[in-house]
């Protein structure tokens, strides 16, 4: 702590000054091929980002330095993505939360070598949602991610809902990641991020913006919020206690907008918040100690206890005008019973899933074309996890025995699993049958995912 410039290395609440204007990503241009098909081009290369004065730091990108370009597409539309590696290293590109071929879904059995370039091509068919992008390589996710190789893939409906929609002006990604910088500026990946509970860093970035501040010109903005980090929960809420309105989960908008002032995301989870300020205001979004069920050992060394600041929101003396939320939002899961019997548990700990370590050649189940089936995921160690599961969007039957909280209503790809509380989850599997392809389930604790706590299910 104390070492950042300005006398803010830890971006502890109430210390931090907001120096620097947030980075939007760019959305990134596509054209249209014979097929009529939305083709996006993307380069993975090294680069160099500067997040504070002094050195730039060595990063990697995709399209740039740093990060890589939302893209956007609207469903029905068929997408090919051109993607090559330039990077020195063999990597995959993984799209998180969408339903597609498990040929295209980019995991660990799609691997692009350096110098490779993988086209893969599906058809948008799931509801409008903030999904995400990122690499997969078995046992070097973590490393991957973290140097920067992290986008934002926006789905809209062909009819968007009248909610702020303006990229980069009312409506915006914020992508939280933690990282630590050497006293050189390098990212650090020594010791800590090698430990088993990850990587929990002292300097809270936002789309690669270290100390960030917002100027909102908007009197209601939308963020679209991702946690990108590899370990670390956050609680967001506003300094001010100001309420806000949660549309969206991690697929798709609630059935209802929620009315609230906090929201928890583990790694690889999103909200969709929309936020009312008045002219000449200022206020910050900050994460607040999250919610985890750890004991105090695992909260501290998993940073559970910090509270940090995330980005200063700055509205302009004149704001323009903007849509009223929906009273209803989209195609919701519809309420199910929380007592349905699982077809599968799942049992989390280090570095296993019911026992077992992630092994490319085994694959763990299959399920058939077309069923639901009930999970039950627990984690049984102690420490903190989370689940995500490929292909589908899940509906939260149950957290405990009880019924799902207001934030958990929503489709759901990833989902943090307090310490020995059993969650139900329920997922209906439409893809195309593959015995050959393999879907991932794991922890999206990057480190625990990369030493094993993964497995597989191909669709037959
Ligand atoms: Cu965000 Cu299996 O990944
Ligand atoms: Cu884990």
């Amino acid at each position: 702590v104390g070492r950042w410039w300005a006398g803010a290395d830890l971006n502890t609440a109430g210390r931090i000054r907001f120096v620097n204007r947030l980075a939007v990503p760019p959305l990134a241009r596509s054209r249209r091929d014979a097929a009529g098909r939305r083709v996006f081009d993307l380069r993975a290369a090294a680069g160099r980002h500067r997040f504070r004065p002094g050195r730039p730091t060595p990063t990697w990108g995709i399209n740039g330095p740093h990060l890589a370009p939302t893209l956007r597409a609207v469903r029905g539309e068929t997408v090919l993505i051109r993607f090559r590696n330039d990077l020195p290293e063999t990597t995959t590109l993984h799209w998180h939360g969408m339903h597609l071929p498990a040929a295209m879904d980019g995991g660990p059995h799609q691997p692009v070598e350096p110098g490779a370039t993988w086209s893969p091509t599906w058809t948008i068919d799931q509801p409008a949602a903030t999904l995400w992008y990122h690499p997969h390589p078995h046992g070097r996710t973590a490393a991957h991610v973290y140097r920067g190789l992290t986008g934002v893939f926006i789905l809209d409906e062909p009819e968007p809902p009248q909610l702020p929609h303006r990229y980069g002006i009312d409506d915006i990604p914020v992508i939280v990641r933690d990282i630590n910088l050497t006293g050189g500026n390098r990212l650090d990946e020594g010791e800590r991020f090698q430990a088993g509970v990850g990587i929990v860093g002292e300097l809270v970035t936002v789309n690669g913006t270290l100390a960030p501040y917002l100027p909102v010109t908007a009197q209601r903005i939308r963020l679209r919020l991702l946690n990108a980090s590899a370990s670390r929960i956050y609680r967001f809420g506003f300094a001010s206690g100001r309420p806000f309105t949660l549309v969206g989960t991690d697929g798709g908008l609630l059935p209802a907008p929620h009315g609230t002032t906090r929201v928890q995301l583990s790694p690889g989870e999103r909200a969709e918040i929309v936020v009312d300020m008045r002219p000449d205001e200022r206020d910050v979004l900050r994460s607040f100690p999250p919610r985890t069920g750890l004991n105090f050992w695992d909260r501290r060394l998993t940073g559970g206890d910090d509270t940090l600041d995330v980005l200063q929101l700055r509205a302009a003396p004149r704001l323009d005008p903007s849509p009223p939320i929906p009273a209803r939002l989209a195609e919701a899961p519809r309420p199910a019973a929380p007592d349905t019997p699982p077809d599968r548990t799942f049992e989390l700990a280090k570095y296993t899933i019911n026992g077992k370590t992630m092994d490319m050649n085994r694959i763990d189940f299959a399920v058939a074309h077309g069923s639901t089936e009930v999970w039950e995921v627990t984690a049984i160690d102690g420490s903190p996890h989370n689940f995500h599961v490929h292909d589908v969007q899940f509906q939260v039957l149950s957290v405990g025995n009880e019924p799902p909280p207001p934030d958990l209503r929503g489709w759901k790809d990833t989902i943090h699993t307090p310490p020995n509380v059993p969650i139900r989850i329920a997922m209906r599997f439409r893809s195309h049958p593959d015995p050959a392809a393999p879907y991932m389930f794991h922890c999206h604790i990057l480190n625990h995912e990369d030493r094993g706590l993964m497995g597989q299910f191909v669709v037959t």
